[in-house]
């Protein structure tokens, strides 16, 4: 009887993307060393006309695109079609870049444990679209990234890793997603390794996890310097 092993080498790994693909020029990078855990096997668009199949083609790796609008309401078509590449192309892994379809339960069940997205906002704070001009709005201190594995609730799942930022003074949105941006081009590459060399593993419905952690604690703005206990009102007017 054949052993159940876990397939030898690096995890091939499929980015999705929907457009620009700046996380995945960070992936791209990132995976240039050799000493990086996963192979980017694939990058697959939903679009024809993503910047970033371009930037896929240019570092030598097999593009695919699927068309998600021939398939209108038909989303387990769409992701037959979607699995179809992904299988063709040995993929174990997938990582989500930008992807702006919303995938089924029955996909993402399949790759539960195997696929992660990144997502512009601290969750379960703002998930969903317009996350920039949400935090500026609620007035929040501090925002930033996730990457979490994918669960059938968008924008749901157990969360690998984070990356906060300040909200500054005056930030308008393309501030502050400048900001988180720079963010998510750190945090992504590393959270894949993770996930790619089995340091990030879903377990139970939760992240287990074996990758440095940040000690202490930081607020936004700081408190220093602190008011003094005798410059503090003693009596209320
Ligand atoms: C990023 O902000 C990512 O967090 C979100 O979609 C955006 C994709 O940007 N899911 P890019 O295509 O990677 O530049």
């Amino acid at each position: 009887m054949a052993e159940l092993t876990r397939p030898a080498g690096k995890p091939r790994v499929a980015v999705l993307i929907s457009g620009r693909g700046s996380n995945l020029g960070a992936l791209i990078a990132a995976a240039r060393d050799p000493a990086y855990p996963a192979e980017l096997a694939l990058v697959l668009s939903n679009r024809a006309d993503a910047a970033g199949l371009e930037r896929a083609r240019e570092a030598g790796i097999g593009t695919a695109v699927v068309e998600s609008r021939p398939f209108g309401r038909d989303r387990a078509g769409f992701e037959a079609a979607m699995g179809a590449r992904l299988a063709e192309a040995g993929i174990g892994l997938i990582a989500l870049a930008g992807f702006m379809r919303v995938l089924t339960e029955g996909f993402v069940t399949a790759w539960s444990g195997r696929m992660l997205n990144i997502h512009p906002s601290l969750l379960p704070a703002f998930p969903g679209l317009d996350t920039h001009a949400r935090a500026i709005a609620a007035g929040v201190r501090l925002h930033g990234c996730t990457v979490h594995f994918v669960t059938p609730g968008v924008d749901e799942g157990p969360i690998i890793a984070q990356s906060a930022v300040p909200v500054l003074p005056g930030d308008d949105e393309t501030a502050l997603a400048a900001r988180v941006l720079a963010q998510e081009h750190r945090l992504y590459p590393a959270a894949l390794a993770w996930a790619a060399s089995g340091r990030a593993r879903l377990e139970g419905g939760r992240v287990v996890l074996e990758a440095p952690m940040a000690g202490g604690a930081f607020a936004n703005p700081l408190p220093c310097p602190l008011p003094s206990a005798a410059a503090l009102p003693t009596e209320m007017p």
